[in-house]
C-alpha cells in the first residue's frame, strides 16, 4: 500500500508555478493576480480564504480579499463580481461558497466572466469540460486527477465508483474521469438514491469518495488493490485539539488502507491539492486564458 502524499505533491507544483512566476517577471510581465471574495465569517471558509493567500503569497502572486458581512445585497455583491470583471490587473477570482441564504449563489456565478472564473463554476467552463474542450476545471477534481497522473496510477479502461454527485466535485470529476484525455475510465456515480452501494464499491478498481460522511467507506466495500481517494473534510468535534476539532475523511482509514495499492489521507491528501489547483489555474488565466488554444 502507497499512501498518496497531497501536501508534497502540492508544494512540489507550487514551487514549479513559482518558478515559471519568476520567469514571466523576469521577461516584464505583471504577477498574476487571483481575488477572493469572502461574505461572513463561517469558520471553513475564513480558513480556506486564508490558505488561499498563503499559496498566492508561495507561488508569487499578487492575492486580494474582498470582504462583506453577512448581511450584504445580492446588488452589492453582483457589483463586486461586476468590478472585478472590468479589472485589467485581476486575472481570475473566486467567491468562496457557500453564501447566505438571501443570495442567489447561482446568479452569483453566472455573473462571473467564464474567462476569469478560475474554480470552473461558470455553465460556461461547466459545459466546455463535457464536450472536452478547454476550460478553467474545478480544482478538486482537476487536484485528485494530477495526483492519479503525478503518481503514475492507470485509469484508461478501469472501473472508477464515484461516490457523491455534487456540482464541485462528484459531476465535474465523472467528467474528467471518464473523458479521453484525462481518465478514460468507466465510470459510475453513486448518490443517496443508488441501490446497492456497496456491490459498486466492490466493483471499482478506483473509488473517489465524495459525499461528506466521516468513515462511509468500510473494508467490505473495498476490493483488494483497489485505490482509494478520500475527499471528505468534516470537521468532527474533538477536545484535544486547540482547534476543537479534527478533519474526517469518508473512508473508514485503518480498516481500509490495508487493502489499497494506493490511497490518499485526510489530511494531506486532496485537500492541499485543491488550493494548488486553483494557482495553477490563476496561472494559465495570467498567461492568457485557456479558451483560445
Ligand atoms: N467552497 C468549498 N469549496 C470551494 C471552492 O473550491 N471554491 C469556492 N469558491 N468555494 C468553495
Amino acid at each position: 500500500m502507497q499512501i498518496i502524499d497531497g501536501k508534497a505533491t502540492a508544494a512540489q507544483i507550487k514551487q514549479e508555478i513559482a518558478e515559471e512566476v519568476g520567469r514571466m517577471v523576469q521577461a516584464g510581465r505583471k504577477r498574476p493576480h487571483l481575488a477572493a471574495v469572502l461574505v461572513g465569517h463561517d469558520g471553513g471558509s475564513e480558513t480556506y480564504v486564508h490558505n488561499k493567500v498563503l499559496a498566492c503569497e508561495a507561488c508569487g502572486f499578487r492575492s486580494t480579499l474582498v470582504r462583506y458581512e453577512d448581511d450584504v445585497t445580492e446588488a452589492e455583491l453582483l457589483a463586486c463580481v461586476d468590478r472585478l470583471n472590468n479589472d485589467a490587473d485581476i486575472d481570475g477570482f473566486i467567491v468562496q461558497l457557500p453564501l447566505p441564504r438571501h443570495i442567489n449563489k447561482q446568479r452569483i456565478i453566472e455573473a462571473i466572466d467564464p474567462r476569469k472564473d478560475v474554480d470552473g463554476f461558470h455553465p460556461v467552463n461547466v459545459g466546455r469540460l463535457a464536450i472536452g474542450l478547454p476550460c478553467f476545471i474545478s480544482a478538486t477534481p482537476l487536484g485528485i486527477i494530477t495526483l492519479l497522473q503525478r503518481y503514475h496510477i492507470e485509469t484508461s479502461g478501469r472501473k472508477c465508483v464515484i461516490l457523491g454527485r455534487s456540482n464541485i466535485v462528484g459531476k465535474p470529476m465523472a467528467q474528467l474521469m471518464m473523458q479521453k484525455n484525462y481518465g478514460d475510465a468507466t465510470v459510475t456515480v453513486c448518490h443517496s438514491h443508488t441501490a446497492n452501494v456497496k456491490a459498486e464499491c466492490r466493483e471499482a478498481d478506483i473509488i473517489i469518495a465524495a459525499i461528506g460522511q466521516p468513515g462511509y467507506v468500510t473494508a467490505d466495500m473495498v476490493k483488494p488493490g483497489a485505490v482509494v481517494i478520500d475527499v471528505g473534510t468534516t470537521r468532527v468535534p474533538d477536545a484535544t485539539r486547540k482547534s476543537g476539532f479534527r478533519l474526517s475523511g469518508d473512508v473508514c482509514y485503518d480498516e481500509v488502507s490495508p487493502l489499497c495499492s494506493y490511497i490518499s489521507p485526510v489530511p494531506g491528501g486532496v485537500g492541499p491539492m485543491t488550493i494548488c489547483m486553483l494557482m495553477l489555474n490563476t496561472l494559465k488565466a495570467a498567461r492568457g486564458g485557456v479558451f483560445d488554444r
